[in-house]
């Protein structure tokens, strides 16, 4: 297989093939684990997990995929590593290549992902970085399909920060073609050369990129509505001010009824209600939030497999 010892680090990194491949392999291992089957595709791997951040779905996901793919799974915090006392990321890769078989991890610096990838003998992947959450993605991609069905002509319309988030979603609906709108305040738009780099793959695969500060022009007629918090982790102290600049970027019924009427509602989790989306909204019909969560599990069990197995 194409990824095997491979690193994943950001969606834009895959080729639309390998992102398929992914795509319709977790689709088989979540047939296999609703089925009850085993599916024990790396027995005797361990896969070490670095947490410089908090986590609820990326963690318990990874060490429970990990669990049913026949693995074991070691949860690392920075706090407790020498990483968090200033040992060198290219030394911490190096040591850890020689005890395992794979590393997640979750930080703040994409840079130092990319360096730990570098250093490491054994293959990367990318839990969430201030930059990028490619295996948030990923998932949500798995659960538009399963929703939606060909994602070719569909539209997924982002409302609210441009973050990490936004970012790893405009890589990934360039490359499989879906339109995608993002609205956010002028002054906290996704990153430019991610949209630069999304643009450039949305020509190849025929859809469209349209970044707007008008969430109700973004949201016309979208299948997909998207968000997530105003202030990302790390920006926990720019809430207030935040609060202010996101007023309005919101997904709730009013946005709701400028979409399409069967559209679906998504959101990475963890949600502040009442602030980017409305309780009634993410409790409603149209959200989709834990097919969502779910899907995490499956598409990890995929990405660790095709990279990891023998
Ligand atoms: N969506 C997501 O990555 O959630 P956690 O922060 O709980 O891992
Ligand atoms: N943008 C959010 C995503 C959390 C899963 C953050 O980085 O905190």
């Amino acid at each position: 297989m194409g990824l095997k010892g491979k690193d994943f680090l950001s969606i834009h990194d895959l080729s639309v093939d390998e992102i398929y491949q992914i795509l319709d392999f977790a689709k088989i291992l979540k047939a296999k684990q609703k089925a009850g089957e085993q599916h024990q595709l790396l027995k005797g791997k361990t896969l070490g997990m670095i947490f410089q951040k908090s986590s609820t779905r990326t963690r318990v996901s990874f060490e429970a995929g990990m669990w049913q793919l026949g693995g074991n799974a070691l949860f690392l915090s920075a706090n407790d590593l020498q990483i968090g006392r200033g040992e060198p990321v290219k030394d911490t890769a190096r040591v850890l290549s020689r005890y395992l078989d794979g590393i997640m991890i979750r930080t703040f610096s994409h840079l130092e992902v990319e360096e730990l990838a570098q250093y490491a003998s054994i293959p990367v992947i990318n839990g969430l970085t201030d930059l990028l959450h490619p295996c948030q993605a990923m998932a949500d991609i798995f659960t538009a399909i399963e929703h939606k069905g060909e994602l070719k002509g569909r539209k997924l319309c982002y409302i609210g920060d441009g973050n990490n988030m936004v970012n790893s979603l405009l890589h990934i609906c360039a490359k499989v073609g879906m339109d995608m709108s993002v609205a956010t305040p002028p002054n906290y738009a996704p990153d430019a050369a991610i949209v630069e780099q999304a643009v450039a793959d949305a020509k190849v695969s025929g859809s469209k990129i349209t970044i707007l500060d008008d969430p109700f022009a973004a949201a016309k007629d979208a299948d997909v509505l998207y968000t997530d918090v105003w202030a990302s982790m790390g920006k926990e102290g720019e809430q207030a001010i935040r609060k202010q600049a996101f007023a309005g970027f919101q997904i709730n019924s009013s946005i709701l009824q400028v979409a399409k009427p069967d559209s679906i509602v998504m959101h990475c989790l963890p949600a502040h209600r009442g602030e980017e989306i409305t309780d009634d909204v993410i409790e409603g019909p149209h959200s989709v939030v834990f097919d969502e969560a779910e899907n995490r599990l499956h598409v990890q069990k995929a990405i660790m497999a095709l990279l990891m197995a023998d």
